[in-house]
């Protein structure tokens, strides 16, 4: 029962004390985040986990993110995800053997892409391709930092690979001034992105055809039709939502700043938000107090479903175990992999 679980925990954290830290995502369900010792985007919590000196990193988060938490913290550290299912569907999109078949298609087309192209993943990826991104003198980016690092990229080389999410891509160099007709879509299940030779050597950006479940189900017309009765409101997104509904938005930033800009806003104003439900819901009660209206964008309900999977029962069973001296579902990325997957996370971390 979800009480029992709830006590579980409480029961277990106290006899833990300090030997374990709760790093929370945003997205995180209600019954979960309430345990949390520290909170935050996946930048903020990228900085805690290489900060803390807790023995166990308990990640309420995605796979990613347990896997960054172990990266960043020292060798003796131990990063934990209490349901190994909480996967990222995004992440997912690209993986090792695609991207390293997209950089064997380039060589063929531009000569070495290492002197060319930048490669760029979002944190929203496996280890194996920061590694990539280490190896090849590129970076990792999160939906805080992305048009630095964009800066930074273009410095380097003068093209980007972007991967795993074209929104976040696209988004990012539009607010650059960089023209769409340059910002080409690279479909890794096609021969050469689906792209002509001459595309690729017009291309500044390659954005990798990924995309997030959740965002991709806000639309520009649900803005439209909120703003006819809400002509004073204020619309915010996350730059994983659609380069149409990021343009319609009058704010677009990660879950951080959606949290921060809310909060610093006029009582009694009225929001549309364009992210997870788990995090619109928290911060409709919150704002309850000052008149402010929170309302999620989506007629249909949107969770992050693998985010959701980090439920009490899990947390309570990860934490009890730690008690009786076991360690269940650490995260732990081969030390090869670590060591180029900090290079890349470093770059970004000194950047940003
Ligand atoms: P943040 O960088 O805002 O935490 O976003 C991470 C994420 O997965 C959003 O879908
Ligand atoms: Fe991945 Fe989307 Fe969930 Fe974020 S909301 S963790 S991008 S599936």
């Amino acid at each position: 029962k979800d009480e029992d679980a709830q006590a579980r925990i409480r029961a277990a954290r106290a006899k833990l004390g300090d030997k374990a830290v709760l790093l929370c995502h945003h997205y995180q369900r209600a019954d979960v985040y309430q345990h949390a010792d520290l909170t935050g985007d996946s930048l903020k919590l990228a900085k805690l986990a290489s900060e803390t000196d807790a023995e166990y990193i308990v990640f309420c988060g995605v796979h990613f993110m347990a896997e960054v938490a172990d990266i960043l913290s020292s060798d003796k550290q131990i990063a934990i995800l209490p349901d190994l299912a909480a996967g990222c569907s995004m992440a997912d999109m690209a993986n090792l053997a695609k991207v390293e078949r997209c950089w064997r298609e380039l060589t063929e087309v531009l000569g070495n892409p290492d002197e060319v192209i930048t490669p760029v993943t979002y944190i929203n990826s496996a280890a194996d391709l920061k590694a990539f991104c280490g190896e090849h003198g590129g970076i990792v980016c999160t939906s805080t930092n992305a048009p630095t690092i964009l800066d930074w990229s273009f410095k380097q080389r003068e093209k980007v690979l972007f991967f795993p999410d074209q929104h976040l891509g696209r988004w990012t160099g539009y607010k650059q001034d960089i023209p769409l007709d340059e910002m080409l879509v690279w479909d890794p299940d096609q021969e050469y992105g689906g792209l002509t030779p001459e595309q690729i050597k017009k291309a500044r950006i390659l954005l990798w055809k990924g995309h997030c479940s959740v965002h991709q189900m806000f639309q520009e017309s649900h803005i439209r039709r909120w703003r006819m009765q809400h002509p004073d409101g204020f619309v915010i997104s996350h730059p994983e939502s659609n380069l149409e509904v990021c343009k319609a938005s009058d704010y677009v930033g990660s879950t951080e700043y959606i949290i921060k800009t809310i909060q610093a806003g006029a009582p009694n104003t009225h929001w549309l938000v364009g992210t997870e439900l788990n995090l619109v819901n928290r911060l409709a009660e919150e704002m309850k107090p000052e008149g402010k209206v929170v309302q999620f964008m989506a007629p249909t309900v949107c969770m992050c479903s693998t985010m959701q999977r980090i439920d009490p029962q899990h947390l309570a069973w990860t934490l009890e175990n730690l008690v009786d001296g076991k360690v269940v579902n650490r995260i732990s990325v081969p030390p090869h992999e670590a060591e180029l997957a900090k290079v890349a996370l470093d770059r970004m971390l000194a950047v940003s």
